[in-house]
């Protein structure tokens, strides 16, 4: 990670953000990207099963960095237990006026209102098609702008995508698409959903569906939302988009323009929603954790509070993909530190009262008390050899509105 930090960092600061993440994609394409040796290498105390598909460990590549599905293999190779693509809408579209891709340098986070530009469903999946199939690579969904049928656009993408994706996400959760979040509404949001399950069941059989929230939402809208997932048996969540709310504290010049925030300063509120549809779906639904990891400490707390799976984008920005490594190798020993034989045994051990994972450990109380308010007592601490060092206390955030979006 050296070379990019001391490199590539300093070089890509001074070009604009859209046009170095175009460089980025043009240079893990010709193999220009060097990979870490061991960055395949099998960790398995990592691997996990979720919704039927085995992943070679939990670290994932969010959707929005590889939106047409360009450089899926090329993600995987550098370590990645899987990768998500898109969002596609049904249409080619341009996506919103440029500048929309903002970096908060002091912050380490970034601001986008992309707008969903992408290919189109017809070419990308072309690409999935014609990409050596190795690896898994889900397919995240949208509408486009101007679609009378939200529902109707959604099918169109599960019935072109679905065939050559391991699994399905219903984005309903961009801050930059209008009207496209009310689409978590409790009606909206089951007509939808059942709409894009007839559409898999007849186009992409047993192709796992997962519904993409905002970290944004009421405690209303938490509780109908899971209702509905559970009452759909949907197969996952993804909790969360990026954020149109702005911590108080940020530091960068840019934190004032519209769009959805994301990287350090979504860590703990998207982690307190994940933690909520842990409880609020009992731990019944398996939940992809994203928002904010840039540590195998991040993507720890966020498995301690419910997460099965994790993602990350923003931190690729000031890090490069060596930190995929990085994360995979201090996940793994964080694990055995706490006596967790596996990923799985460790996912929701901050709330032992549901379901059956592990006996809550020091950090995983820790964790809770980080994104749960009022913090529970602590349960029994696990025996183990050495005790867990106490993670440092999470600050609450307070917020202010963001400006309109765009
Ligand atoms: C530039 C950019 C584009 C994004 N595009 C999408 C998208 O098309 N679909 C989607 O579901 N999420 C999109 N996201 C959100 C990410 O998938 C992720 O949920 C969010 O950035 C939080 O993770 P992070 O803090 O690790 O970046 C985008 C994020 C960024 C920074």
């Amino acid at each position: 990670m050296a070379w990019y930090t001391s490199l590539v960092l300093p070089v890509i600061r001074w070009i604009d953000a859209e046009c170095a993440h175009g460089l980025a994609l043009w240079a893990l394409k010709n193999n220009l990207v060097p990979r870490a040796s061991d960055a395949q290498d099998v960790l398995p105390i990592l691997e996990t099963e979720v919704f039927g598909r085995t992943f070679a460990n939990p670290v994932g590549l969010a959707a929005g960095f590889d939106k047409n599905a360009e450089v899926p293999n090329q993600m995987l190779a550098h370590g990645f237990g899987f990768v998500e693509i898109g969002s596609v809408t049904p249409e080619p579209q341009a996506g919103n006026r440029k500048p929309r891709l903002f970096r908060l340098y002091s912050d380490r986070a970034v601001i986008n209102r992309m707008g969903f530009n992408n290919d189109g469903a017809a070419v990308v999946a072309t690409r999935l098609r014609k990409r050596a199939r190795r690896g898994i690579v889900g397919a995240n969904l949208g509408k486009n702008k101007y679609a009378a049928d939200a529902a109707d656009d959604y099918a169109k993408g599960v019935a072109a995508l679905g065939p050559y994706a391991d699994y399905l996400v219903i984005n309903v959760s961009s801050p930059n698409t209008p009207g496209l979040r009310a689409l978590q509404g409790r009606e909206p949001l089951q007509k939808l959903l059942s709409a894009v399950l007839v559409a898999r069941d007849r186009f992409a059989a047993g192709v796992p569906v997962l519904l993409k929230v905002a970290p944004d939402l009421t405690d209303e809208d938490k509780q109908d939302i899971a209702a509905v997932v559970m009452a759909l048996k949907l197969d996952g969540m993804i909790v969360s988009n990026t954020t149109i709310d702005r911590p108080v504290g940020l530091n960068s010049y840019d934190q004032d323009e519209a769009g959805g925030l994301s990287g350090p300063p979504l860590m703990e509120p998207s982690t307190r929603v994940l933690a909520d549809f842990y409880r609020l779906t009992k731990g019944t639904i398996p939940l992809i954790g994203v928002g904010g990891v840039a540590s195998g400490k991040d993507a720890y707390e966020k498995i301690l509070n419910g997460a099965s799976l994790v993602q990350l984008y923003s931190a690729l920005v000031y890090h490069g993909p060596g930190l995929v490594q990085e994360i995979r190798e201090d996940l793994a020993r964080r694990l055995r530190k706490d006596g967790f034989a596996s990923v799985a045994d460790a996912v929701g051990a901050a709330f032992p009262d549901i379901g059956a994972s592990s006996p809550a450990i020091d950090e995983a109380v820790q964790a809770r008390g980080a994104v749960v308010v009022p913090a529970a007592p602590a349960p029994a601490a696990k025996a183990k050899a050495a005790p867990v060092k106490a993670a440092a206390p999470r600050k609450k955030a307070v917020r202010k509105p963001a400006k309109k979006e765009g």
